[in-house]
């Protein structure tokens, strides 16, 4: 079997850089080209001195080059929804771990994933741990009446609560369908955290910190935790390698990796 061609939007950034790695040492794949606003030269070495692919800060050039199959977007959101428009008017499929994409864009890029016959995966978490801490979350919504969420992230990260904890809280609640049980202090005080479908999500800042959470859910005489760590960005690696094998097979929006995990 041909190994599927892919283009990474993002190479020179964080999890851009781990995504061009995981997909040099995958045999069914092939990195065909990179592109970063970060770019200085034309072309990008890879590692273990597999070669070099065309590097470029804009995304035209590369495709129109490379006809990759797949598009992997680890940007920011601005960047994200031009290189949809322009990749799919190619044929080109797509995998996003970009978030802040509203519901608008999301809309937009079913709707256009449909119009070109391709595939679009977009994941606000690729880490498979998160995804199954947010699984056994929702399980345990339905048995235990009290729940409360601790996010704790590097000191860098701007927005809080964490989109993962505000969709787990939604997921929690969806699961449930029924109110949980909340401890009203006397007086308000933003030390409770803050309140999102009933659960109490708290918020820690730290350096030293990458990304992390707990989920604590109680019952009369007892508590369960549910805590997954991400130790480094190596995590996201193995549910984009997933996504990348998926997408190609597919047409439409595909939203969360739980879905091509069967969960
Ligand atoms: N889905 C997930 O599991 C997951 C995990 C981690 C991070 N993220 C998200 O992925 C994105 C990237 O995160 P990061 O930590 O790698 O950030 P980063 O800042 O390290 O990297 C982003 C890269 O995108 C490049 N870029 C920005 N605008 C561009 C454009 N118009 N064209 C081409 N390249 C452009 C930047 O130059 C930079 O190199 C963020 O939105 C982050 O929230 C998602």
């Amino acid at each position: 079997m041909k190994p599927i061609r892919v283009v990474v939007q993002g190479a020179l950034g964080k999890v851009g850089r781990e995504v061009v790695n995981a997909v040099c040492c995958q045999s069914d794949m092939e990195l065909v080209g990179a592109v970063d606003l970060k770019a200085t030269q034309d072309y990008l070495s890879l590692p273990d001195n597999l070669g070099t692919v065309p590097l470029s800060p804009d995304l035209e050039p590369i495709l129109k080059s490379s006809k990759p199959e797949v598009l992997v977007d680890f940007t920011v959101a601005q960047a994200s929804m031009p290189a949809v428009r322009m990749a799919t008017k190619r044929g080109v499929n797509l995998v996003i771990g970009t978030t802040g994409l509203s519901s608008d864009e999301l809309s937009e890029i079913e709707h256009l994933a449909l119009e070109h016959n391709v595939g679009a995966v977009v994941a606000p978490n690729f880490a498979l741990g998160a995804v199954l801490m947010i699984h056994l979350a929702k399980i345990a919504a339905k048995y235990l009446d009290w729940a409360e969420i601790i996010e704790l992230h590097h000191h860098q990260k701007v927005d809080a609560p964490s989109g993962t904890a505000l969709s787990t809280a939604r997921a929690m609640a969806q699961s449930r369908g029924r109110p949980f049980s909340y401890a009203e202090p006397k007086k308000a005080t933003p030390s409770r955290g803050e309140q999102v479908e009933g659960i109490t999500i708290h918020s820690i800042r730290l350096p030293g910190l990458l990304a992390h959470q707990e989920v604590i859910l109680g019952g009369a005489g007892q508590t369960l935790a549910i805590r997954h760590d991400t130790i480094s960005r190596e995590c996201y690696m193995p549910g984009v390698i997933l996504a990348i094998k998926e997408v190609v097979k597919k047409k439409g929006l595909i939203y969360g990796l739980d879905k091509l995990l069967g969960l």
